[in-house]
């Protein structure tokens, strides 16, 4: 029997502790790609995992217009550790469901149908987030898709500014682009956009799927841009690999929703999945941790690295390497020469989204064995 669609990649993964999982044959790889970012605490975290369990144990499914303890309390935590008023919590189960809500919420409670993206941003692929992704590859064999979409190049503020009218329901922007090739925007692009987007009544929308929990020093980007979005999307990390998603949203948004639901949207399951999940990284400072080791781990590679890459960039531990040969080739030998994992982000950048608890000493084998390989 075989799936389709997905490429399997040779080597069947069956245990995970930690940053490390270990294949079939037993041998142990370094996950300094932590299955695109979605476990942040490491795999088979204690307190994720007794969590699920005990819930799992108690009440497995109720549907979400039954309240359930756990998902209120998820709801309240999210709510806590938002930015302020971003406080009004809609669940489902990925990252292009969170945005699919998002870019419907706004064209609801504004009334306008324009959506502002930008150029290599990366939104999902269902039909809605497909189109306010960049790339041809993902959409053109699916078009027509949602209409009214107009992209402007990423951190450019002038530009986004002449977009933005009138007519826009919302602007989608990741922090950091990450499928893009981990481009960091600068903080005066963000804000700016906050501006605009405040000025015309359009929702400012922070894609921070891959961002989010903790990714880049803080628990959300937002906060180091120092911006209040309308609406913030999370998703991957969230549950430490359940699949749950999120869309935050203030008040004006959540009042104008629309009629918008989904059968499994906050499950009892997981919601004990993200609450541990967001209980822990708050409690153990797990953004900070990120931060430090992330800066550590960017001078250690631009050091070692050198000439030999074209960048080492990005911010907390979403780290881009631009490569001066193909990305692909160096995954490969990485993980069967060096045992360690790593992602693409387009066709040059070695992509870094390890889990957030990664150690100095672990941070060191990955420089260690990145070194072998590209330098
Ligand atoms: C920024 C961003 N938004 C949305 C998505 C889509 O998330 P999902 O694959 O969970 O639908 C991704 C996935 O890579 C992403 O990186």
């Amino acid at each position: 029997m075989s799936g389709f669609i997905f490429s399997e990649k040779p080597i069947e993964l069956v245990e995970g502790d930690g940053s490390y999982v270990t294949d079939s044959n037993g041998t142990e790889y370094l996950d300094m790609g932590a299955s695109y970012a979605c476990v942040p605490l490491g795999h088979g975290h204690e307190a994720v995992d007794e969590a699920v369990r005990d819930q799992f144990d108690r009440l497995t499914y109720v549907q979400a217009s039954y309240p359930v303890e756990i998902r209120t309390k998820l709801y309240e935590l999210l709510a806590e550790t938002a930015p302020k008023t971003v406080d009004k919590v809609w669940l489902c189960n990925s990252g292009t469901e969170a945005n699919e809500a998002a870019l419907k919420f706004a064209r609801s409670a504004t009334g306008n149908s324009k959506i502002v993206s930008t150029k290599r941003g990366f939104h999902g692929r269902t039909m809605g987030a497909l189109a306010t992704t960049w790339k041809d590859k993902y959409k053109k064999p699916y078009e027509p898709l949602m209409g009214d979409v107009e992209f402007v190049p990423y951190d450019d503020a002038e530009a986004m500014a002449d977009a933005i009218d009138d007519d826009t329901a919302a602007v989608i922007v990741e922090p950091v682009q990450g499928e893009g090739g981990i481009n960091p925007a600068r903080k005066e692009f963000l804000q700016r956009t906050r501006v605009e987007t405040a000025t015309s009544g359009a929702a400012l929308i922070f894609d921070e799927v891959q961002t989010g929990m903790g990714r880049t020093g803080t628990l959300w980007a937002s906060e180091w841009a120092d911006v209040v979005p309308d609406m913030i999307t999370s998703a991957k990390g969230l549950g430490n690999g359940l699949p749950v998603g999120a869309t935050l949203c203030r008040d004006w948004i959540a009042d104008n929703y629309g009629s918008h639901a989904s059968t499994f949207s906050g499950g009892p399951v997981i919601s004990a999945a993200a609450h541990a999940t967001v209980s822990t990284i708050v409690d153990e400072e797990i953004p900070a941790h990120a931060d430090k080791i992330g800066e550590y781990m960017r001078a250690e590679l631009e050091a070692e690295l050198g000439d030999d890459v074209r960048d080492v960039r990005g911010e907390g531990l979403m780290i881009g390497i631009e490569v001066k040969r193909g990305a692909n080739r160096i995954l490969r030998d990485l993980a069967i020469d060096q045992q360690l994992l790593a992602l693409p982000a387009g066709r040059t950048v070695v992509r870094l989204l390890p889990p957030l608890t990664l150690s100095e000493d672990e941070a060191d084998e990955a420089v260690d064995a990145l070194s072998e390989v590209i330098g």
